[in-house]
This record gives structure tokens, sequence and C-alpha cells, in this order.
């Protein structure tokens, strides 16, 4: 596997499936916030930073969406589809999120609460701080 991807147990039953997120276990930090994007523009990008501190791990619910992640070295691609998997955003990584599906609901958890200086938005300004 990688660095970026998290197999979540499915608990699989006649009655369909359920799948468990609980801090410091699944989710690898306490939660102190969740938001969610759906009904996403067609042809949107969002992302386009990366967070000094912040630690973040996202799951596709519904849909998809496809995923750009770039440490300041490497930059790799993840298609987000199942529910039962998850991607980590660690702090210094810049992401990028393309290709939402029309029926795409992005959850994302976070440690903290949202603080605008914590995010870098500029691409130059990563760089140079990841060297
Ligand atoms: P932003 O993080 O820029 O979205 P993305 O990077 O996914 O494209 O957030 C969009 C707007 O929502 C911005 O004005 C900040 C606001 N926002 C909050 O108020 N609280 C939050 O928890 C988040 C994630 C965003």
């Amino acid at each position: 596997m990688n660095k970026y991807i998290v197999d979540l147990k499915k608990i699989q039953d006649p009655r369909g499936s359920l799948t468990v997120l609980e801090n410091l276990k699944q989710v690898p930090f306490e939660m102190k916030r969740i938001y969610y994007l759906n009904n996403t523009t067609a042809g949107t990008s969002r992302g386009f930073h990366a967070h000094k501190k912040l630690k973040q791990m996202a799951i596709c619910l519904s849909g998809s969406c496809r995923f750009i992640m770039d440490d300041g070295k490497t930059k790799e691609e993840f298609t987000l589809a199942r529910f039962d998997q998850a991607i980590l955003i660690d702090p210094m990584v810049w992401h990028e999120m393309h290709d939402f599906s029309s029926d795409c609901v992005l959850l994302v958890m976070a440690d903290d609460f949202y603080d605008e200086s914590d995010y870098i938005r500029d691409y130059e300004s990563f760089t140079k701080a990841v060297k």
C-alpha cells in the first residue's frame, strides 16, 4: 500500500454494510471538525493548497473524485470511489481534487477547527517550505 490510502473494514451482512470511524483507531487523530463537499459544479476542481499543521482524512461516501497528492518530491494520483477507502491528507501535502462525479459526496474529517492561517495556497510558497 502507500502512505495516503487507508482501507476501512466493511461490516457486511445480508442487510447491507456498515463502516466505522473512531478517533485514534481508523482515524489516526482526534477529530474536531467534519465537513463535506457535495453538489460540486461539473468541471470544478478544488483544494490547491497544503496545510501547515492540520491533519485530515477524506472518504467519498458516494460517487467519485480524483486526488492529486504532492509532498514536494512526488506527485501521486488516486481515484476515491469506495466508501470503505479513505485518503490521508497530512500536513505539508499539496492536494487537489478533480473530476467530481455529479453524485460525489466527499466527507472530510480534520483534527482542528478551520483556520485560514494554516493554509498555504500558493504552490511556490509550498515548494519553498518543504525544501
Ligand atoms: P476551501 O478550504 O478554500 O475549499 P477547497 O480548498 O476545498 O476548495 O474553503 C472554501 C470556503 O469555505 C472558504 O471560504 C473557507 C470556508 N470554510 C470554512 O468556513 N470552514 C471550513 O471548515 C472549511 C473547510 C472551509
